[in-house]
């Protein structure tokens, strides 16, 4: 948890700086709110007090206010401080060393990271002196989350219109957490079902949604990795990764995952693979007899086969295993890391209603070297979240492991 002081400066805008408050809070910082003069016209004060629960700050020669020189015991306290919307004015002011309010005056008082969210008019925002105040401002180390386009207050079209709430939240959420392991590292995540085709209209699938797996890669695309997504049949929207692969069948996912694991640093199977597939008849299988056989063939086990290279191998990626069980979860989940000879193995009981396929929500057993760790039911966001903390232990182990050149054999 971050103390953070939001900064909101006399914008239109002003009124989403109250929404940026809450969605900080929810992460579970504590936010103090510090006003300009003008910004008070906007959103009045209590509106901020009410929601973080703290005095805001209004003014910087208020009775009382000054007991403990307050805008220098705020600065050396805060983790961040964030100014949305920040008008051309404060910006100004910001890039020149103007300290005439609390706000400015916190600026230069403190050493903690800064964020700014301009909102101004679109010529204002692309004039010279507002351009060199922000050039100023960012060769200086502070950051910035950029304006929206679309329809301003003052009726033009164009660029200015303060980011929107989320996104001022997420940027602060990456300037709070601390770099982490998985910054730079090339991950693959495969999610989703794999279709057999059994004739050219029909297939055999499975109830995977790709959920948990799209959560996962949307996370280690946050943690700053290179992510290839390797998909199955979704109607999910990739997140941003930097390689998204649609396959179709396990065979397909095979190849793909196959030929690029060699140049990856962590490999995560969330994919629902199918184990047997069944011959593909040329033309769509016509009715007949009242019982119809299919003879399926075994897949070949993809997690199995990097996990057997690797063995036989010096150097090769952090493997992680998703086992999707209806009954004995534990044993058979510790069973298939063994047997795969991986990393971490993510049991998951499909069996619940709350938790496995098709639903937002999850709750898993983390089984890895050192044990099995229950991860409670929550978000998949979270659960993602929660498995790629796992991950980077495993990683910095990994790394250690293999700058000796000792052997990766694990059981
Ligand atoms: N997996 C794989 N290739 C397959 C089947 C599964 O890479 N052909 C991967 C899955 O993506 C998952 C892990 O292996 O990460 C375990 O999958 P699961 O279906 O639970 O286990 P199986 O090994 O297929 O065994 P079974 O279906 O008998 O439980």
């Amino acid at each position: 948890m971050a103390l953070i002081a939001l900064g909101v400066t006399g914008g239109i805008g002003a009124y989403k700086a109250v929404e940026v408050a809450r969605g900080l809070q929810k992460r579970g910082h504590d936010v103090v709110a510090v006003m300009t003069h003008s910004a008070t016209k906007f959103v009045g004060a209590v509106t901020f007090e009410a929601i973080t629960r703290r005095r805001v700050i209004t003014d910087q020669f208020e009775t009382g206010a000054n007991s403990d020189i307050e805008h220098i015991a705020l600065a050396s306290t805060i983790d961040l401080l964030i100014v949305a919307p920040a008008t051309a004015n404060v910006i100004g002011k910001l890039a020149n060393g103007i300290a005439d309010d609390f706000l400015s005056t916190l600026y230069t008082a403190t050493r903690a990271p800064v964020l700014l969210a301009p909102a101004m008019n679109t010529n204002m925002f692309a004039h010279e002196a507002v351009r060199k105040n922000l050039d100023t401002l960012a060769a200086r180390g502070v950051r910035f989350v950029e304006p929206g386009e679309g329809y301003l207050a003052c009726g033009w079209i164009g660029k200015g219109r303060l980011a929107e709430p989320d996104e001022i939240v997420a940027a602060a959420d990456v300037i709070l957490r601390p770099a982490s392991p998985l910054r730079g590292q090339k991950v693959l995540v495969t999610a989703g079902p794999t279709y057999e085709d059994f004739d050219p209209v029909r297939f055999i699938g499975n109830r995977s949604s790709g959920k948990m797996g799209y959560a996962v890669a949307a996370e280690a695309v946050r943690r700053g990795a290179n992510v290839t997504l390797i998909s199955g049949p979704t109607s999910l929207e990739p997140p941003a990764a930097r390689e998204v692969v649609q396959v179709r069948t396990a065979a397909e996912m095979h190849r793909a995952v196959m030929s690029r694991a060699g140049q990856m640093d962590v490999v995560i199977m969330a994919a629902a693979v199918a184990d047997y597939a069944p011959q593909r008849a040329p033309q769509k299988v016509q009715k007949g007899a009242d019982t119809l056989t299919l003879v399926l063939h075994k897949t070949p086990d993809i997690l199995g086969d990097l996990g057997h290279r690797r063995l036989s191998s010096a150097k090769g990626p952090v493997l992680v295993g998703f086992a999707a069980e209806t009954e004995n979860l534990l044993a058979r989940a510790a069973e298939k890391r063994a047997k795969k000879h991986v990393d971490l193995i993510i049991a998951n009981d499909v069996a619940r209603s709350d938790a496995g396929f098709d639903v937002d929500t999850n709750a898993v057993i983390v089984i890895g070297p050192d044990g099995s760790e229950p991860l409670p039911l929550q978000s998949k966001a979270r659960i993602a979240s929660d498995i790629l903390d796992r991950v980077e232990r495993v990683l910095a182990a990994h790394g250690s492991r293999t700058d000796q050149g000792t052997s990766q054999v694990r059981g």
